[in-house]
């Protein structure tokens, strides 16, 4: 029997491709094309799976035009790179990369949030600038972490993990808002109290964003949120561009509405919003948070499980929309 056809949409770890193929006849794009839809569909040809990450779009006019497609298995927790919807009226399996990625994601949520209140980026380009010339009593005073209020918005595992490491290890009082209130034993295991989102912004010395992204989170925090947060504070978003308004954002730094902004995630990323590029308090990088090479392996291997599992046992280790199993 022929294997089923897949496409690894963008480069990975070359002994994940090897274990692909002892299921697969893989295609794959190791050379790291990215680009066009078009190209994506022309890739996707013929195929039955497709290993995804999440820059490639998986929606209802690709899935129509590669109707042999079953599954796309995203080397990513988030996914609001699929249509969701579209692909479980498609039959479409889709699956995603949760848990491994968690403590190396909340490390890094904490390491922005340091990064940002302390002026590590700023400071460090002053130096590497050749301006550093004496010692000042007010050069680069940032903000304490320790002791302060760390406001989560999002709590999901990622969000969890990064309340602990706050309330446990830096004495930080934390507050979270939610979708849905975490039960009793989640919020005493984080030291985390729950209230509103206008609560959390008003109070919170460090804001952390780790919510999904949807068109409801589109631009949750704005111009008006931005106002409501102490011109002291901190703004932190390891989640998804677009959940921020950036070009609001550059303007509230600016004008140091805020003190500080730390982001891995941009609307439109690989693209800036140019303003952020020219004011000195925004700490920028390039959505690393899970980039670790033993956490980027674990989730490069747990999308590969769930596409060898997929053809081999029409199961899945972390199916999106399980419906679909049943279906077929
Ligand atoms: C990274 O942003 C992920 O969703 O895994």
């Amino acid at each position: 029997m022929s294997k089923p056809k897949i496409f690894v949409a963008r480069a990975i770890f070359p002994e994940v491709i090897t274990r692909l193929e002892q299921h697969f006849d893989v295609q794959s794009s190791q050379r790291d094309e990215t680009g066009s839809k078009a190209l994506l569909i022309e890739k996707l040809q013929g195929k039955d799976g497709a290993f995804t990450t999440g820059g490639d779009r998986i929606d209802a006019e690709v899935l129509a035009a590669c109707p042999k497609l079953k599954i796309c298995a995203n080397m990513a927790v988030g996914y609001n790179n699929f249509d969701l919807a579209a692909m479980t009226a498609a039959g479409v399996l889709a699956t995603n990369t949760p848990d491994v990625l968690t403590e190396t994601t909340a490390d890094f949520g904490f390491a922005l949030l340091m990064a940002t209140a302390r002026r590590i980026a700023e400071s460090e380009r002053y130096l590497r600038a050749g301006k550093w010339t004496q010692w000042r009593y007010d050069m680069f005073s940032g903000s304490d972490v320790h002791g302060s209020t760390l406001g989560i918005l999002g709590m999901g595992r990622i969000g969890q993990g990064i309340a602990k490491r706050g309330a446990h290890g830096f004495g930080m009082k934390v507050i979270y808002h939610n979708r849905s209130r975490l039960d009793a034993a989640l919020e005493a295991d984080c030291k985390a109290g729950y209230v509103s989102k206008d609560e959390l912004l008003r109070t919170a010395d460090h804001v952390v964003l780790v919510l999904p992204y949807s068109p409801a989170s589109h631009h949750a925090i704005g111009a008006a949120e931005l106002a409501l947060m102490k011109p002291t504070a901190t703004l932190v978003n390891i989640a998804r561009g677009g959940i921020v308004d950036d070009a609001a954002l550059a303007l509230a730094l600016r004008d140091k509405r805020i003190a500080a902004a730390g982001l891995d995630v941009f609307e439109g990323e690989p693209r800036l919003h140019p303003d952020l590029l020219t004011v000195h308090n925004v700490v920028l990088t390039p959505h690393i948070a899970s980039a670790t090479v033993p956490t980027r392996l674990a989730m490069a291997h747990l999308a590969a499980d769930n596409l060898i599992q997929f053809f081999t046992q029409n199961k899945a280790l972390t199916p999106l929309n399980p419906e679909v199993l049943v279906k077929r």
